[in-house]
């Protein structure tokens, strides 16, 4: 059987190149569309354009037969999308809209699209639990910050492409972590705001010390606390995703987490744990757009996508330090 083609949008990123990875050892062929230009030569990328998601995408999709696409291309930072909103609902929202008119013209038959967990928002009082804030696909949608909401916006224009013969997963990601566990990848931002690699650099410094940022959240120790997923375990799931939809699964969206909840003091003290290092902490005021708890129920992903996650929060810590002391981060 001829090999399927896939195109894999923000393919040179941190969870892109893990999809790329994920769908090049499963027999994909993989064709890589990204802003970043001068990509590292990569043995599980087969062709790379050098396009923005909102310019004219016929070029890759004329000269190949895409089966599917995987979209993870958009900016991600939830505090930088309160200071720009108009920006993030165009990359995310109007790039997302560019990729499905380009999907519709070259009738590309499946999407697997890269959401959040932002979506859900924060707790609604007197329905949730805030301490156990456990969020199934059906949670009302209430977004706190213009991230979550340009996800939640791009989810639904993605739903209405049924009509047009394009159908989709998107995959709610809660909070991924760790690195390649054959370090050939790993978490490489150029402003680094995530957790985890912002603890490890401290861990690396001369005086390490950690900021947490807010401690009088209404949780158990007043930090918030979030569900980490390891970043080849989230690769895994667009590949169970997209054979979901060869099956004929129908257009659905899915939570990507283990359905378990770290407080950002216990995640600071695993690292110390694990790394050696005493690291000191220090409390700033909350971070705007933090929801205070973000907890997945994966039990729909479980069950119709196969997902079994192989690791956890120990493991997507040694293997972001193992990525980070390769220096290559
Ligand atoms: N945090 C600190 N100090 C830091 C950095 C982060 O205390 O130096 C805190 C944040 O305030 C938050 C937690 O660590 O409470 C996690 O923050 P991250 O920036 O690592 O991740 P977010 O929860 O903000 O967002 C991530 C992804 C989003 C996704 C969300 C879903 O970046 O794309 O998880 O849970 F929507």
């Amino acid at each position: 059987m001829a090999k399927l083609t896939a195109l894999i949008t923000g393919g040179l990123g941190y969870i892109g190149s893990h999809v790329t990875k994920a769908l090049h050892q499963r027999g994909w062929r993989t064709i890589v569309v990204d802003t970043r230009g001068n990509p590292q030569p990569s043995k599980y990328v087969d062709q790379f354009y050098a396009i923005d998601i909102r310019s004219d995408l016929s070029a890759p999709m004329e000269s190949n037969q895409i089966h599917a696409v995987f979209h993870l291309a958009g900016l991600i930072d939830v505090a930088e999308s309160t200071q720009y909103p108009s920006l993030y609902h165009h990359v995310n929202v109007g790039g997302t809209i560019n990729l499905l008119h380009f999907m519709e013209m070259y009738q590309v038959p499946h999407l697997v699209f890269s959401s959040s967990a932002a979506v859900y928002g924060a707790p609604v009082p007197g329905y949730d639990e805030p301490l156990q804030q456990v969020f199934c696909e059906y949670h009302e949608k209430d977004p706190v910050n213009p991230y979550g909401m340009t996800k939640w916006m791009a989810e639904q224009i993605i739903k209405e492409m049924r009509s047009v013969g394009i159908d989709s997963v998107c995959l709610r990601y809660f909070n991924v972590a760790g690195a390649d566990p054959d370090s050939e990848m790993g978490e490489n931002h150029e402003c680094e705001t995530h957790f985890i690699p912002r603890i490890l650099a401290q861990a690396a410094s001369v005086y390490p010390l950690v900021e947490i940022f807010g401690n009088d959240y209404e949780t158990p120790d007043g930090t918030c606390i979030r569900d980490y997923v390891h970043v080849s375990d989230v690769a895994m799931a667009h590949v169970n995703a997209v054979e979901f939809l060869l099956n004929n699964g129908p257009t659905a969206s899915f939570n990507i987490g283990l359905g378990m909840g770290y407080s950002n003091r216990e995640v600071v003290q695993t690292v110390s744990a694990l790394s050696g290092v005493n690291l000191l902490t220090r409390f700033k005021p909350r971070r705007a757009g933090d929801p205070p708890a973000l907890i997945a129920d994966p039990s729909n992903a479980a069950q119709f996508l196969h997902f079994h996650p192989q690791y956890e929060l120990t493991d997507m810590i040694r293997t972001a330090m193992k990525w980070t002391a390769q220096g290559t981060a």
